[in-house]
């Protein structure tokens, strides 16, 4: 039996998916890539241009152009790592609330998702990656060595994301990310491209009421246990 070398990790926002995938990334030595930094990135990077979202074919345009790097951390200010659209670094631009807000839709425009999976297929391609999203499993990387799929409730994963802005220092109001939270989870599972689903060959973690290193050993458990 030998280690899976290609894992996706998808699940609903909040559930758990980059924490678990950064860890795992580095006790494996593989590298992790977090697919939903280069949504967020067009979503950013459209609102600074001043380009309504709603405008599916400047979005899109925008997605086929833009230049998205994602490296090893350059600032020591707890980033998982560091993002680039087109040479300006806005790895902490993409955690805000606007793009919260706008990226769900920017994540269903047809042309957006294809632009982008092509990038993350090749990315993909090279093995020994931990890779996380929604439909990694099911579209990006179909035949994973090991496919998870991460879930919680949607008050708990309202809860972590509260905890996580007001770790930061930032303002948050619970009622206001269980609303956003409830609207993404419908705009991301409803979708007609690439909707948010479990891939059929996943393994599915509820992870509602379990601890980071819980989830983590659960996970372990897996890749130790799957022969790709
Ligand atoms: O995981 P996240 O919250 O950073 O993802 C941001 C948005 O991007 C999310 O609303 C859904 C979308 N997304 C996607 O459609 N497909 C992916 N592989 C990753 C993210």
């Amino acid at each position: 039996m030998s280690q899976p070398s290609r894992i996706a990790i998808d699940g609903p926002a909040a559930s758990g998916k980059s924490t678990i995938g950064e860890l795992l990334a580095e006790q494996l030595h593989y590298v992790y890539f977090d697919t939903g930094v280069m949504y967020r990135a067009v979503t950013w990077a459209a609102l600074q241009r001043g380009i309504d979202l709603a405008d599916e074919k400047a979005v899109t345009d925008l997605a086929e152009r833009i230049h998205i790097e994602v490296t090893q951390p350059t600032v020591a200010d707890g980033r998982q790592y560091t993002v680039y659209a087109d040479g300006e670094d806005i790895t902490w631009q993409i955690r805000r609330p606007e793009v919260d807000h706008g990226v769900s839709p920017v994540s269903a425009y047809p042309g957006v998702r294809a632009a982008l999976t092509a990038q993350q297929r090749r990315i993909g391609q090279a093995g020994r990656i931990v890779m996380v999203g929604r439909d990694i499993g099911t579209v990006v990387m179909p035949d994973a060595d090991l496919k998870i799929y991460l879930d919680a409730s949607v008050e708990e994963r309202a809860r972590r994301r509260y905890r996580e802005i007001r770790d930061r220092g930032e303002p948050a109001d619970y009622d206001h990310i269980l609303r956003d939270m409830r609207r993404r989870d419908r705009i991301d599972s409803e979708r007609e491209t690439a909707p948010l689903r479990p891939a059929k060959d996943a393994v599915i973690i509820d992870t509602t009421a379990m601890a980071v290193p819980e989830v983590l050993t659960e996970v372990k458990r897996w890749v130790h246990q799957s022969d790709p």
